[in-house]
This record gives C-alpha cells, structure tokens and sequence, in this order.
C-alpha cells in the first residue's frame, strides 16, 4: 500500500529509492512479458527462472517490463549483474533458462545468446570475461533500433508495468505536478499547441486545438476519453503502450482532463486485449491508492475519476461517435458530425478524444516543452510516430520513429529489407483503409501530408510490406473483404458500395473481369468516399484507388489477359511440370492431395489440370525447381 502523494518531494523520495531497485549488489533478471512475449512463451520463461532461482536459494530479484518492440525476437530476458554491462538475450526458452542462469552464477555469458548490451561498460569490470561483452553489439547500435526515437514507448521494456513507483521512478507524474501547480489551463493548452502534436488515431487533428474547442464549450460536466480500440488488423502499438506502460496515458488523461476543465475520464479498450485491461486496472488503482486519481489530487482542489470500458467488439466501435455510443451502452453505431464531440459527446456533453499513443505523448511534452517536442519531425508532423513492422520484412516489431523519416530508412535500415532479399513491392500504411504506397514512392517521407498525397494516410500506425509475390487485386481484395463485414450497415453507401467493390474485385480475381471494370471501381468508389456517413465508408475505397493508380497494369492483365502477373489468384495461375528439370522424386506426387500428379520413378511427371486445385503443395515442396507457375 503506497502513501498518498502530495508534493513533488514525495515524487522525488520516490524516484530515488525507485531507481536503487536496482541495486548495485543485485543481480536482477527481467523477463518481457507484454503479449507478444507470453505468446512465445515468456511466461514458461519466467515461470523456470523464478522457480530455479528459489530452488538454488539464490539472492536474485526475478522481475516482469513490458514489450521493447523487437518482437520477433521474444521472449527477451534482460540480464543484470553487478559490475557488468547489461545484456539482453533473445529467443529464450525455459530449457535456456537453466542453462542461462548457471552462466549468471559463474558470471559468465551467453554471448551467443545475446541479442545485444545495453552500455559499452567502459567504466566497468575488466577481466577476460568482460573482453567477450566487446563482441556484443549496443542495443542503440543494432539496425533495428538505431534509428528509433523514444518518446510513447519510453518505458515500454524498462519498467514493470504493475509497479507505480517504477514509472515515478523514470520521472512519471512529475508533469502532472508541473501542470496542476505551476500550469494554468489556457496555458497548457497553448503548450500542446505549440508542439505541434496531431492526433495518433489516424485522422491527425491537431491535439491542443481539439482541446481548446473542449474547454470553451459551454456546460459544468465534461468528459475526456482514450481510444484504445485498436481495430486495426496488423496493429498493436497500443496493446503495447497499455501493457508496457499504463500510466503514461492515465498521466496524459489527467493533463487533458484539467486543462480541458473535465472530471471524468473513460478509457475504452478492445475487448481482445485481456492483457491491457488488466494492467490498466491495476495502474488505476495504485495511482488512486497514491493520491493521483480521486479526490484532490497531489493536494490541490483538482479531482478526477477514471473509469475503464471494454469494447463492443466491431471495428466501427474505434469511430469516436460510435465509441461513445457504446460506452453509453448503446449499439456502437456513428452519427454524423458536426456536432463534434467537443461539443456535443459522451452522455451529450462535451467531450475530448484521443487515441491511447496521443495521450502518452502529453506527459513529455509537458516535462520537456513544445520547443523540444517541435524541433523533432517534420514542418506540418512533429514528434514520433509508433509503427507496427509487419509482412514480408526481415525485422518485424513495434518502432518509434521521428516522423519525416523516409519509408526506405524504415523498410531497409530498420526492417533490413525483404525477406529471402526478394524485390520489395509496396507497403500498406494507414490500415485496412490505408493505401499502398508503390517501390518507386520509398523516398516518401513518413509524415500525415506526404502520405495522403501518395493516396494512402498516417492511419493508426500498421504497416504492411509486401514482396514481389504479392498480387496487388488481391490485396485490395483482402482489405474491401474486412471493411465489407465490418461495416456498420447504418448508411447506404458504406454497406452496400463495399460491398459492391469487393464483388468486382472478386469477379477480376477469379477471372470474370470486363472491360470498363477499373472505371466503375474508380466511379463507385468516389461516390462511397463522398457520402458516407463515418470514415470507414470515406476511406474504405483508398486501397482499390491506389492499387489502381500504382498497379494498373496488373487489373489489366486480369480483365484482358486472365492472368494473374504475381501468380496469387487461383483461377487464373496452372501449375506445371518442366520436364527437363523433374527428376522423379515422387515427393510431389505424394503430397498432392487431389492425386492429380502422376509418373513413375525417376520420369518426368505431370499435372492434371482439371483435377489441380491449386494448392501449390507441389511447388513448395519441389526441390528441383521443376513446378512452375504460368
Ligand atoms: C472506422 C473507424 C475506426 C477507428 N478506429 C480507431 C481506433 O481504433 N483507435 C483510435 O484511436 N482512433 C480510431 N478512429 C479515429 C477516431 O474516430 C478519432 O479520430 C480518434 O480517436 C481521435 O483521437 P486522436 O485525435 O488522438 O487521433 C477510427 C475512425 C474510424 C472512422
């Protein structure tokens, strides 16, 4: 039970003895465990270090932080050992754990193991064993995180998230103090203005002026709201700032709601993150046991309540209408706007959104200035954005990246380009209703303008690479297929125009393309765009329009050619044998599952075409490269 903080000595008291958990005598070992490291096993992981350091009786402190961002390379286990540099090993298992924690005793490493150091140990231990630390490269030196820039995901994988002190520890709510005691509202305010920080949930309204209608909207109650909804196929950065890092957003929460003159705070949070939802729980209630959240907090006369809400489980629930709908234990359904929230919102009063990555913004932005905050980015984006690296990338993971960075720099550098180093085709941004940015467009820099231009937008943070085997209908395809049944079916346009799309896109997939088809996509989708009532059905034609402004040779080559270029859509790709090449292995022959291939040993085989059906079995298991695609 922690004491109820009311100055900012008791924020320092705290912050001292924080920081000596870690001690200079202990050995301290920190297991990843936000859901994509419990995914792969990093509660086994921590379950066999927890376990073997009670049976050995050993005076080492075993301890959970949230996600770091490189998650392909969970489980992550940081390991500090007084007088050596910090090491953080990748890939563990509980089998390695043992083996691992013997290392540790005889203060040995595993070099090979070890994904990186956190310092260079200049200052520290010199020995034969320390001359091997050398050959482990500095986590701010590997590719994935070099060019990153911290500021959402501060603490995410430093900090245990169940632990307030912890996040005071790294100067948490030492900007709440700032702001409640040397801040006016108008003020911070004027702060959040001039740093120039947009919106995160993908729209990119400027924050403090979305703020300044709140607060001048007439009425006594007001609400503010997090959006942690996250519907995003693909996305988690804020599944990871909740996990790794709750009390950043309840601190911005906090800011927001004194500057906007409000009491009440919801944070709405998709139903599937169980993980979040518990760790937010938790951070509520430490930080009410604190004196950060209730009554008169941090002893001044501000007081502010904050109350939790799972998700209605549709994606249209992200829409900031459609949330408060549902809060208000409605149907999660949008309404036009204007009224905007700031004016008319949750329960009908005025209330400000934002998404859960804004609101984890605020806290820096108070403690280091907009002056800081502006000099980062670019003249219209500022600050960071979280991205979520996924597809045909080598690297793939959560990044925070200064906003203007070039997609190469982001695909290349911090991903390390295409996987088996195949031709990078395009990238996804923005979610499902994002668009695709073409090979030739990787100069592009990452900022909200730069993007739409392209015919894509900032979105949410998702980004999808594809590789040269990707077909770019296809994709569309896939995309039109998840906004067709996520829509909410309210307007005309959305729900029967997707709907529409994706049968086109369909019938040219399958080859029933006609001429005139591209146009009719292109006509029907400005129509969707133009009437819809919410943004799904306003941005849900961006990825056919883009597929066709980029690759329009490629819907070409379906309607005209019934041919599919990248070799994707079944109907219109047949699987053959090279007879010069084929060995007569039979392997291929055994693992079709329609017998559609036949020869004898070590003669040629061949397909019959109308019993394939397309699986490709043959091809991938080909070691010949005898199958090919025509
Ligand atoms: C269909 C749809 C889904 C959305 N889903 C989310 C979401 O999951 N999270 C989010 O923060 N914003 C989402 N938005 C945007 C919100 O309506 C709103 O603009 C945002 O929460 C405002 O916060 P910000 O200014 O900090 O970005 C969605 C919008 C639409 C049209």
């Amino acid at each position: 039970m922690g004491m109820k903080i009311k100055t900012k000595d008791d924020l320092r008291k705290i912050k001292e003895k924080g920081l000596l958990s870690i001690s200079p005598d202990k050995t301290k070992i920190t297991v990843g465990m936000a859901t994509c490291g419990l995914a792969t096993g990093a509660g086994e992981v921590f379950e066999a270090l927890s376990q073997e350091v009670g049976k050995q009786k050993l005076d080492f402190l075993v301890a959970r932080t949230g996600c770091l961002g490189f998650c392909q390379r969970e489980p992550l286990v940081e390991v500090r050992v007084p007088g050596r540099p910090v090491i953080i090993y990748q890939e563990m298992t509980s089998k390695k754990s043992k083996d691992l924690l013997t290392a540790i005793i005889k203060k040995e490493i595993k070099k090979e193991w070890a994904m990186a150091k956190l310092e260079n140990g200049a200052k520290l231990i010199k020995d034969s064993i320390s001359e091997r630390f050398e050959e482990i490269p500095l986590y701010e030196q590997l590719p994935f995180f070099k060019k990153q820039k911290k500021i959402a995901m501060r603490n995410c994988g430093f900090i245990d998230p169940d632990d307030i002190e912890e996040y005071i520890a790294r100067g948490g709510y030492f900007s709440l103090d700032k702001a409640l005691k040397n801040l006016t509202p108008e003020e911070i305010i004027e702060e959040i203005k001039k740093s120039g920080l947009r919106g995160r949930g993908g729209a990119g309204f400027p924050t403090g002026l979305k703020w300044s209608y709140c607060r001048k909207a007439p009425g006594e109650i007001k609400y503010v709201i997090c959006n942690g909804d996250e519907g995003d196929p693909g996305a988690y950065m804020d599944r990871s700032v909740l996990e790794g890092d709750p009390h950043s957003v309840l601190e911005g929460m906090l800011i927001g709601g004194y500057a906007i003159g409000a009491k009440e705070g919801y944070i709405y949070v998709r139903a599937e993150y169980p993980l979040a939802i518990k760790k937010l729980k938790q951070a509520i209630q430490q930080a009410e046991e604190y004196g950060l959240l209730g009554e008169n907090i941090l002893g001044t006369d501000f007081s502010f309540q904050m109350k939790l809400n799972r998700g209605g489980g549709a994606f249209v629930c992200g829409e900031e209408t459609a949330l408060m709908a549902s809060i208000e234990g409605k149907v999660g359904e949008p309404r036009l706007r204007p009224p905007y929230p700031a004016e008319r919102g949750l329960w009908d009063k005025p209330t400000n959104i934002n998404n859960v990555e804004t609101w984890a913004n605020v806290p820096v932005i108070i403690d280091r200035g907009s002056d800081w905050f502006s000099r980062i980015g670019t003249e219209k984006s500022k600050g960071t954005k979280v991205f979520s690296l996924v597809g045909k990338v080598k690297n793939t993971g959560l990044l925070e990246v200064p906003m203007g960075i070039k997609l190469k720099e982001i695909i290349f550098d911090i991903g390390e380009g295409i996987l088996e180093d195949k031709k990078f085709k395009a990238v996804q941004t923005g979610g499902p209703s994002g668009g695709c940015i073409p090979a030739e467009l990787i100069e592009l820099p990452v900022d909200y303008e730069a993007l739409t231009q392209a015919g894509s937008m900032m979105g949410s943070g998702g980004m999808i690479v594809m590789d040269e085997n990707t077909c770019m209908v296809d994709v569309a395809r896939y995309f039109l297929s998840f906004l067709k049944d996520e829509s909410c079916g309210k307007c005309t346009s959305c729900r029967e125009g997707i709907k529409r799309l994706y049968q086109i896109l369909t019938d040219i997939c399958e080859g029933r393309g006609k001429e005139g088809d591209i146009e009719l996509l292109e006509e029907l989708s400005s129509v969707v765009q133009a009437v819809s009532l919410c943004g799904l059905g306003g941005t849900a034609p961006n990825p056919v329009l883009s597929t066709i402004r980029y690759f329009r040779d490629e819907y070409e080559a379906h309607i005209k050619d019934k041919k599919c270029p990248a070799g994707v859509c079944r109907e219109l790709i047949q699987y053959f044998i090279l007879a010069d090449k084929c060995t007569g292995c039979l392997l291929c022959a055994r693992e079709c599952p329609e017998k559609a291939i036949s020869g004898e040993r070590k003669k040629p085989h061949l397909i019959d075409q109308a019993k394939c059906i397309k699986c490709g079995v043959c091809f991938e298991v080909c070691n010949f490269d005898a199958v090919v695609i025509k």
